[in-house]
């Protein structure tokens, strides 16, 4: 059974590791100030969202982060999300599923049109989950580092 809620201030040192794995995962990482930045941002609520999902223990096993935005093709907004991780020891029990449900539910709160996301290519990990609970959209990601 896992308890997904909206990150608050406390849930700080629980969402660290995790998003700290997130970006090991890819083989990335962030100053610390931008890690203060994005948790206060992730709290404050306003643009960005972030929930926490724990277990019956009440152990901190995943996280998941997402934004809307406006969108030209519907009055509504599109809901983009941005980062998914669970915890390597608990991953096939249906955490990652349940954040992206929590996410959903969320969008549709919110009067959005559609929730997505991007992945690599070969990540078949989660692409095993999102082709279950999504459809590839067929698009073609580009972007212009600046
Ligand atoms: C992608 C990720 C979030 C999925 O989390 P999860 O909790 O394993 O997701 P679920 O258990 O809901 O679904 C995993 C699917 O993988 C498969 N799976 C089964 N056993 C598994 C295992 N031991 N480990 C991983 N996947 C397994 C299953 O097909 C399952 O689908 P099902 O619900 O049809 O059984 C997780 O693997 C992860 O954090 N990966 C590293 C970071 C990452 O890739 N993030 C996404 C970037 S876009």
């Amino acid at each position: 059974m896992v308890t997904i809620t909206a990150l608050t201030a406390a849930d700080r040192d629980d969402w660290t590791p995790l998003w700290q794995g997130y970006l090991t995962f890819y083989e990335s990482a962030v100053s610390d100030e931008v890690t203060d930045d994005v948790y206060r941002r992730l709290v404050d609520a306003d643009v960005l969202h972030g929930a926490l999902a724990r277990d019956d223990e009440g152990r901190a096993v995943g996280i998941v982060h997402w934004l809307y935005h406006p969108a030209t093709w519907a009055i509504g907004p599109s809901c983009y999300l941005e980062d998914l991780f669970v915890s390597p020891d608990v991953r096939g029990g249906g955490v990652g599923g349940a954040l992206i449900a929590h996410v959903r539910a969320h969008a549709v709160e919110a009067g959005a049109t559609k929730v997505y996301w991007l992945t690599q290519r070969d990540n078949t990990t989660a692409r095993a989950l999102y082709d279950r609970v999504a459809t590839e959209s067929g698009f073609v990601h580009y972007q212009i580092g600046l």
